[in-house]
């Protein structure tokens, strides 16, 4: 089959490989119909190289037909399925808290992460990825989410990730009615987190560098800023001068403005492999500005809800502010399977509240990956989310 693999820093490319085979009575293989690139195959893309080995397959975000169905995966060939991207066992105590990403079954010891994830690095259990013509899916009793035939892909896609990820950051926030909410970025994570504010009755304000994001945000009724000095004062003074009541950090370790962190991992980028990892899991070398930006926007006992992904161990994370300001920290991966009952109704609805029929940019073949990514890390073409199509030529 065709897959999207990463070969270096930067470099992704399309190569035939071996299908892939079923090893359980609960796995499933799916032919994948559509698959996303998201905001954290960027941090592959170039952060989290060194994690990362010559030919893995990647992507997270993928459903498709069932091909092959093991007798204890509860599929049947033919099942239309969305692929949540954490893998659990569905029966551990965290899956039993709902805390599928901390999955005690197959969380990855060896790196001391979190349950494993399709296509992201040997910290998630080196799991061959969506972006390819077939997946496995192991635990397919757990984690398919079977959905209905009328409706195209992208109304289903991104049950997969982005969200219920942009859900559970908003539910984090603890926002709702009359509450008001920051959304830094509106890559697709904040573009569903700030629309999801608006779905539950919360004023959003949203920042982000990019014109055609912040376009994109207001035709959904939210108010939209450049990331610049002005925005914060502007956003106090529609909030009786105190900031929001939560704040919700959608950028993560690719926020544009931290330039010394910036430098120490395109360091960490050329360095032998292990030298590398020992740099990002000791010197904390994360891009830190939009958290630091967020915990000085929330309102002094506020919300702080972090989706975007961060790394590196020691980041240097102000606590007197956090202290004196008394802010509440969330964060996470995303506990898909915890949300898609209340986002299925919502995707499927005729009146589209959360707009899901307005993020894609592009649709392009699988083969056309390597310019599709870097024209998303670029943000070149308009391009907010890219479908990968593995059936187009
Ligand atoms: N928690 C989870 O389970 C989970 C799931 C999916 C994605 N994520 C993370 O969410 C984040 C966003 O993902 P995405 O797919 O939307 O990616 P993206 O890269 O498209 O979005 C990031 C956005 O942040 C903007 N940005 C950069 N610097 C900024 C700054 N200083 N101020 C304001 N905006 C700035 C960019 O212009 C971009 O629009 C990533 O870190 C990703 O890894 C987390
Ligand atoms: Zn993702
Ligand atoms: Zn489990």
């Amino acid at each position: 089959m065709r897959a999207v693999t990463w070969q270096g820093k930067r470099d992704i490319s399309v190569e035939t490989v071996d299908d892939p085979i079923r090893h359980k009575a609960n796995d499933a293989i799916i032919e994948v119909t559509s698959t996303a690139i998201c905001g954290s195959d960027l941090h592959l893309y170039e952060v989290l190289g060194p994690f990362m080995d010559r030919g893995d397959i990647i992507g997270h975000e993928a459903m498709g037909r069932v091909v092959e169905a093991g007798p204890e995966s509860g599929l049947s060939v033919d099942d239309r399925v969305v692929v949540p991207f954490p893998i659990s066992c569905g029966h551990c105590w965290m899956c039993e808290q709902g805390l599928q990403t901390q999955c005690e079954t197959t969380q990855v010891r060896q790196y001391g992460s979190g349950a494993q994830l399709f296509g992201y690095s040997r910290l998630y259990g080196s799991v061959p990825g969506g972006q390819a013509e077939y997946l496995r899916v192991p635990y397919a009793d757990v984690g398919p989410l079977r959905v209905g035939t009328e409706l195209p892909d992208h109304r289903y896609l991104f049950l997969s990730d982005i969200l219920p990820t942009a859900w559970q950051a908003v539910k984090y926030a603890g926002i709702g009615e009359g509450d008001s909410l920051g959304v830094y970025g509106l890559g697709p994570v904040g573009q569903f987190a700030a629309r999801i504010g608006r779905h539950l009755g919360a004023k959003v304000f949203a920042l982000d560098p990019v014109p055609e994001r912040r376009d994109m945000a207001a035709r959904h009724g939210v108010e939209v800023f450049d990331f610049d000095e002005d925005a914060h004062a502007a956003i106090r003074d529609a909030t009786s001068g105190r900031g929001p009541d939560a704040v919700v950090d959608a950028v993560g370790m690719e926020a544009h403005g931290s330039p010394l962190a910036s430098a120490a991992q395109q360091a960490a980028g050329l360095l032998p492999p292990p030298a590398a990892r020992k740099i990002m899991e000791t010197s904390g070398i994360d891009r830190t500005a939009v958290l630091h930006a967020a915990i000085d926007l929330v309102r002094r006992g506020g919300t702080l809800s972090l989706s975007g992904v961060y790394g590196g161990a020691l980041s240097p994370m102000p606590l007197l502010t956090l202290f004196d300001k008394q802010i509440q920290l969330r964060m996470g991966q995303c506990n898909v399977l915890s949300w898609t009952d209340d986002l299925l109704p919502l995707v499927e609805s005729p009146e589209d509240p959360l707009g899901v029929d307005d993020l894609v940019t592009h649709r392009l073949p699988l083969d056309s990956a390597p310019e599709a990514y870097a024209m998303f890390q670029q943000k070149l073409d308009g391009c907010i989310k890219v479908v990968l199509d593995p059936s187009a030529k």
